[in-house]
């Protein structure tokens, strides 16, 4: 798979403008667009990155890192999924960096998708759903996320998100109205953001192979 990862990652080059500030997610799909980026770096202002580790990588290529407060709206946002429904509705934070990555979607003017084939289904939530809780609401957050959707929380154990707080992913979920349920788990007191991309979907969706599918 990281063969299409990497075709999807250097596809994403080609909405690159010059003159962008770029917004960068953070996975092994989006490690090969920071290396892409790294090869047009002079063509660009810099990058604002939805975690460390996107945040080092873009460093070691010498890409300026900006604060979004200072940048104002983004052109540009690339990022990976965990999974990509027919209507480009997502789930993310696989890497943990739901939080900033949903962030940095809505900052953006255009969301483009990067993904391998694996990721394509025709319903959310096969991949265990992950949602980011202030970790002293863990218990209670997973008790009402079981009460309200049926599925089993189960906390990432050993995971502390860039912000300071836990995860749990959610298993045995069919999601049939993805908007609905990131607004109803978004509700929760204890909740910082859930990893279902629905309410701001991404706009294109690359999905790598010889030659790269671009969905509009
Ligand atoms: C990180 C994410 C990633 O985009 C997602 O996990 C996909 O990762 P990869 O490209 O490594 O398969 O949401 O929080």
């Amino acid at each position: 798979m990281s063969e299409a990862k990497r075709l999807a990652g250097e596809k994403a080059i080609e909405f690159v403008e010059d003159g962008m500030i770029v917004g960068v997610g953070t996975g092994s799909t989006v490690a090969y667009f920071i290396d892409a980026l790294g090869r047009v770096k002079d063509r660009i202002k810099g990058a604002v990155s939805s975690s460390e580790q996107s945040t080092a990588r873009l460093k070691q290529h010498g890409i300026e890192v900006l604060d979004l407060n200072h940048t104002g709206t983004l052109s540009l946002y690339v990022d990976g999924a965990d999974e990509c429904d027919p209507h480009k509705r997502l789930i993310k934070g696989g890497g943990a960096a739901l939080t900033r990555e949903k962030i940095i979607a809505e900052a953006s003017k255009q969301f483009v998708c990067i993904v391998d084939p694996s990721k394509q289904v025709p319903v959310l939530g096969k991949f265990p759903l992950p949602v980011e809780v202030i970790p002293m609401a863990r218990s209670l957050v997973a008790r009402e996320i079981l009460a309200l959707t049926g599925g089993q929380p189960v906390w990432r154990d050993g995971t502390v998100t860039d912000n300071g707080n836990v995860i749990l992913d959610i298993h045995n979920l069919s999601i049939t109205d993805p908007v609905a349920m990131e607004r109803e788990i978004n509700q929760i007191p204890g909740v910082v953001s859930v990893g279902l991309f629905a309410r701001r979907p991404a706009d294109i969706v690359i999905v790598g192979g010889e030659p790269p599918v671009v969905l509009r």
